[in-house]
C-alpha cells in the first residue's frame, strides 16, 4: 500500500494518528506499517460506539441436556459407538491456544504455565496427558491441531518441541495460526505498539475453523479421514478430551455438534447456558440471563437453564464447511492493552483501558441445527485457569487435579 491510500484509508475510519511516528520510521518499518494497515479490518472498529445492539438477543428457551443418569444408562452403547469412531480416525482434537491469557498474567502461552507443586507439570502436559488416556485405549494416535496466534506461535511451537511433546506423537500435532484484530482505546481509536506497529490482539476463538482452512490445515483434516473435530480450550487441566462416551453420544442423537455442560453451582454462576434461541440451540452469556430466565423452571422443577458450557465441543467437519463464508457476531471486549503513550513510552496497563474484538466459538452452535449438551462432572471435567486465585484459578484448578489424583 501506498503513504496515499493508507491516508485515505485512515481517514475513512478516523484513524490517521497512527501515523503519528510515520516520518521517525526507517523504509522497512514504513513498509510494514502500511502493510498492517492494508491488512487491518478497520469496518468494524466503530461497532463499539453502540455495543449494546450488538448483544441483541432472539426468543430463549430451554434445550434439555442429556444428564449423567442418562448417560449412564447408554454408557457401553455410547462408548463402542465413539471408540469405534476414534480407532477408524474419524476423530480429531483442536486446542484452541491462541489467548493472551491476560486474566493470568504471565508473558508465556498459558499452556506453558507450571501447575505443578513439587515437580514440574505444565498445562499443556495435562491436557497431553488426558489425550493419552484415550490414545492407549483406542490404540492409535489422535491428529491434534493448536491454534496459536501471532502473539505467542513461536513461544508455543518452541517449548512443545523442547518438551517432545510430552510423548505425544509429533507427527500427530499441526500447528495453525489465528489471525489478529486491531485494539482500540474506548472511543475506537486503534493504538499503536511500537512508534511502527498497530496494537493488535488475536480475533477471538470464534475463527478457528476459517484460520485452519486458511493454514491449509482442511486437506490434512480430509485426508486423514477426520468427520469429527474435539475443539477444546488450553486452561481446563481435567477435562476428558476425545472422550469415547461423548462422541458416541453426539452420534447416536445425531447431533451435528456436542457441548459438554456442567450443571451450574448457582443460578448466577458466570458460564454461559445452553438453551434454543428463537428454536435453534444457542448459548446465552450470563451477563445476558435475565432475572426470568435464571429463575425459570423446567417440567421436572428443576432450573430450566441449569447447564453451563465449559468450551469443549464436538462439531461434525462438513457442516462447518457449510458455515465458512458466513460471518459470526462480533464481540467488544474490554481489555488491558499495551500502548505507547503521548510521549511515546510503551505503557503495560494495570486496569482495562481500552477494546479488542472478537468472534466466539459458542456463536457457532447457534449456525447448527442440532446440539446435545452432554453433562459431566463438574469436579473430574472443570477446573479452569482464568487467574492466579480465587475462582477459576490455579489454587482451584490444583486442588481439583489432587482431588482427581494427579500428583503435583
Ligand atoms: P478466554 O476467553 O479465557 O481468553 O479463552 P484468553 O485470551 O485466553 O484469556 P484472558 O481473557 O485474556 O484472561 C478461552 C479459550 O479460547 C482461546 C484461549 O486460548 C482459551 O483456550 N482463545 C481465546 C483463542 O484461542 N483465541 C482468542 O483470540 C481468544
Amino acid at each position: 500500500m501506498i503513504l496515499e491510500a493508507a491516508k485515505q484509508k485512515l481517514e475513512k475510519y478516523g484513524q490517521e494518528h497512527v501515523l503519528k511516528y510515520y516520518d521517525e520510521l526507517s523504509d522497512s518499518e514504513k513498509d510494514a506499517l502500511l502493510a498492517q494497515i492494508e491488512e487491518t479490518d478497520m469496518s468494524i472498529l466503530a461497532a463499539c460506539k453502540n455495543k449494546e445492539a450488538l448483544a441483541k438477543k432472539g426468543v430463549i428457551t430451554p434445550l434439555a441436556a442429556m444428564e449423567l443418569d442418562e448417560i449412564e444408562a447408554n454408557k457401553e452403547s455410547f462408548f463402542s459407538t465413539g471408540l469405534k469412531a476414534i480407532k477408524e480416525g474419524k476423530v480429531g482434537a483442536l486446542l484452541l491456544a491462541g489467548g493472551m491469557g491476560t486474566r493470568l498474567g504471565s508473558d508465556d502461552p498459558k499452556g506453558m504455565y507450571n501447575v505443578g507443586i513439587t515437580r514440574e507439570l505444565y498445562i499443556f502436559e495435562c491436557l497431553i496427558n488426558n489425550m493419552m488416556d484415550v490414545v492407549k485405549q483406542a490404540d492409535t494416535w489422535i491428529h491434534l491441531f493448536i491454534m496459536t496466534s501471532d502473539k505467542n506461535n513461536e513461544a508455543t511451537i518452541k517449548f512443545l518441541t523442547e518438551k517432545e511433546f510430552f510423548g505425544y506423537n509429533k507427527e500427530y500435532v499441526h500447528f495453525f495460526k489465528q489471525e489478529m484484530t486491531a485494539a482500540t482505546d474506548y472511543e475506537g481509536k486503534i493504538y499503536l505498539e511500537e512508534k511502527g506497529k498497530l496494537s493488535t490482539s488475536p480475533n477471538g476463538n470464534g475463527g478457528w475453523f476459517s484460520s485452519l482452512r486458511n493454514a491449509g490445515l482442511l486437506d490434512v483434516v480430509k485426508s486423514a479421514g477426520i468427520e469429527w473435530l474435539n475443539v477444546f480450550a488450553v486452561d481446563n487441566v481435567c477435562q476428558r478430551i476425545a472422550d469415547p462416551v461423548f462422541v458416541g453420544a453426539t452420534i447416536e442423537r445425531n447431533c451435528v455438534v456436542g457441548a459438554k455442560v456442567v450443571r451450574k453451582n448457582a443460578p448466577d454462576e458466570k458460564v454461559g447456558v445452553m438453551c434454543l434461541e428463537d428454536g435453534k440451540p444457542s448459548i446465552v452469556e450470563y451477563y445476558e440471563l435475565t432475572d426470568e430466565l435464571m429463575n425459570a423452571k423446567d417440567a421436572k422443577g428443576e432450573p430450566a437453564y441449569n447447564f453451563g458450557v465449559i468450551l469443549n465441543y464436538l462439531f461434525k467437519e462438513e457442516e462447518l464447511e457449510k458455515l465458512l463464508d458466513g460471518s459470526l457476531p462480533l464481540h467488544i471486549v474490554e481489555k488491558k492493552i499495551p500502548y505507547l503513550n503521548e510521549a511515546g513510552e510503551l505503557i503495560k496497563p494495570e486496569e482495562p483501558n481500552g477494546y479488542k474484538f472478537e468472534s466466539l466459538v459458542l456463536d457457532m452452535i447457534h449456525q447448527l441445527d442440532t446440539c446435545l449438551p452432554f453433562e459431566v462432572v463438574r469436579n473430574k471435567e472443570f477446573a479452569p485457569i482464568k487467574n492466579k486465585t480465587g475462582i477459576d484459578s490455579v489454587e482451584s484448578a490444583r486442588a481439583l487435579l489432587q482431588e482427581n489424583g494427579v500428583i503435583l
